[in-house]
């Protein structure tokens, strides 16, 4: 299953009310929302049909977050499903999320792209490959520590590797303690990357079939209509959660 496949999957099973993307380049991506969309991207060039009602903001992800009310375009200023996609290195991908977080309730979902590298080369900060992840894998690894509440969940998708972020904490403001000392120790550091045996040879990624029937749809957008909180969202996402817990505690042979 590729990115877009799982996308679509998941526009299906959530049914979100809204969708915010950042890294919306032709609309391939964005294509696939029937919901009320957000898409931000400083350089977009759309050349998909796109069918949702949708406000395209032409600027950085940054910049729209600051502003006051970002997303007053939405019927609710709440994100069902978020594509993080923009700029591809881990800093911007982390601050893509935590931004988005504010507008997030507990059964909202976000995807980030490009986490799970083949080879040292593509995971170059300064890109010099026709496929280019960039070292957006390091923030799949930040958030597992700095954010041990949140399910935190690698997808073996084609051709780049996705990352599903379940439970996120709205009350947490768009805060993320440790963020600095992060950039400065991990995030920004001289190509080429130190990539993880496990990262490059997938083997904390779930296959996409196995997270998609390893969560009840129906019950997850019962739980959003009826404004579930954390806790009670968790409750859902037992299977899910044991299964992700074993596959992160393996390590890749000779690593
Ligand atoms: C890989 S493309 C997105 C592909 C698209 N999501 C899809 O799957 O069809 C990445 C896009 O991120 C955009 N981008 C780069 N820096 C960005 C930033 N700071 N904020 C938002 N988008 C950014 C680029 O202009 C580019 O169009």
């Amino acid at each position: 299953m590729n990115r877009h496949e799982l996308l679509a999957r998941l526009h299906e099973d959530l049914q979100p009310r809204t969708y915010l993307e950042t890294g919306i380049n032709t609309g391939r991506s964005l294509s696939l929302s029937r919901a009320s969309s957000v898409g931000i991207d400083p350089e977009f060039s759309i050349t998909e049909e796109v069918q949702a009602d949708v406000h395209l903001a032409r600027t950085s992800s940054d910049e729209f977050f600051a502003r006051r009310r970002p997303l007053a375009h939405l019927p609710v200023p709440v994100v069902d499903l978020a594509f993080v996609d923009g700029m591809h290195l881990a800093e911007y991908a982390l601050r893509d999320v935590v931004a988005v977080e504010r507008f997030t309730s507990a059964t909202s979902v976000l995807v980030i792209d490009d986490v799970l590298p083949r080879k040292v080369v593509m995971a170059n900060r300064k890109r010099s490959t026709t496929r280019w992840t960039g070292d957006v894998y390091k923030a799949t690894a930040a958030l597992r520590t700095l954010r041990p509440d949140l399910v935190v969940v690698e997808i073996d998708t084609q051709p780049t590797g996705t990352c599903v972020l379940m439970l996120p904490d709205a009350a947490r403001g768009g805060v993320l303690p440790g963020y600095d000392d992060w950039v400065a120790t991990t995030a920004v550091l001289p190509d080429p990357q130190d990539v993880p045996a496990e990262v490059l040879q997938r083997t904390r990624a779930m296959a996409p079939e196995e997270f998609l029937a390893a969560v009840d749809w129906t019950r997850w957008r019962r739980a959003r209509q009826q404004g579930e909180g954390l806790a009670g969202a968790r409750t859902l996402l037992e299977d899910l959660i044991r299964k992700n817990d074993e596959l992160t505690s393996r390590v890749a042979p000779g690593a």
